[in-house]
């Protein structure tokens, strides 16, 4: 049976890493730097789907300054657990960044491909100013020069899931972050 102690998939069984308090005042605080850091400007916030859509949600309601949102999709490791190498661009962004300062939003950089790609991309838009946050990150992994500027989590290089991080694109909707017990 999953709980809120642990998740069973498979053989696999996944063990609490975060609680929802821990994710939500980390949050908090990663919001308070931001409200700071932007209160003379308008930042667009860009998520980076499927995994970033609740952390997004979170972030932005703990802001104090006003900010606009879009989304685009890269694709995923489909339904494996280690990254497949390449990514592809699956929704394009709608917004106009020409001159805003935007700010992408990430749910976990592991490797740092797709962050290395989302990089590329933007330096073609031509933005005012262009930061990452990233809920988590994998220290252990990151195989890409990659610049993160606000970090929620460093963790162990392990697979996890819930709030908004999936396997086989299950378990987004747990309220914690759960480790793979190995
Ligand atoms: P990267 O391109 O190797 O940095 O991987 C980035 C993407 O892989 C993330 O945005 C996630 O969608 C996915 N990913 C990486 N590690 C995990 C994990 O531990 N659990 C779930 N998804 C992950
Ligand atoms: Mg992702």
């Amino acid at each position: 049976m999953n709980s809120p102690e642990r998740v069973i998939i498979g053989n696999d069984e996944f063990v609490p890493l975060f609680t929802e308090e821990q994710i939500q005042n980390r949050i908090k605080a990663l919001a308070a730097q931001i409200s700071l850091e932007y209160k003379s400007s308008v930042p667009v916030f860009i998520g980076v789907l499927n995994g970033s859509f609740l952390f997004m949600s979170d972030l932005i309601r703990y802001l104090d300054i006003n900010c606009e949102i879009d989304f685009f999709k890269l694709s995923s490791y489909g339904d494996a657990k280690i990254s497949t190498g390449n990514v592809k661009l699956l929704k394009e962004l709608n917004c106009e960044v020409n001159d805003r300062d935007i700010i992408i939003v990430e749910d976990i950089v592991d490797t740092g491909l797709s962050l290395k790609y989302i990089e590329e991309l933007f330096s073609e838009k031509s933005p005012n100013s262009m930061k990452v946050v990233s809920l988590l990150v994998k220290p252990g992994s990151l195989k890409y020069d990659v610049k993160i500027d606000y970090i929620g989590f460093r963790i162990p290089d392990k697979f996890v899931i819930g709030y908004g991080l999936d396997f086989a694109q299950k378990y987004r909707n747990l309220r914690g972050i759960y480790v793979l017990n190995t």
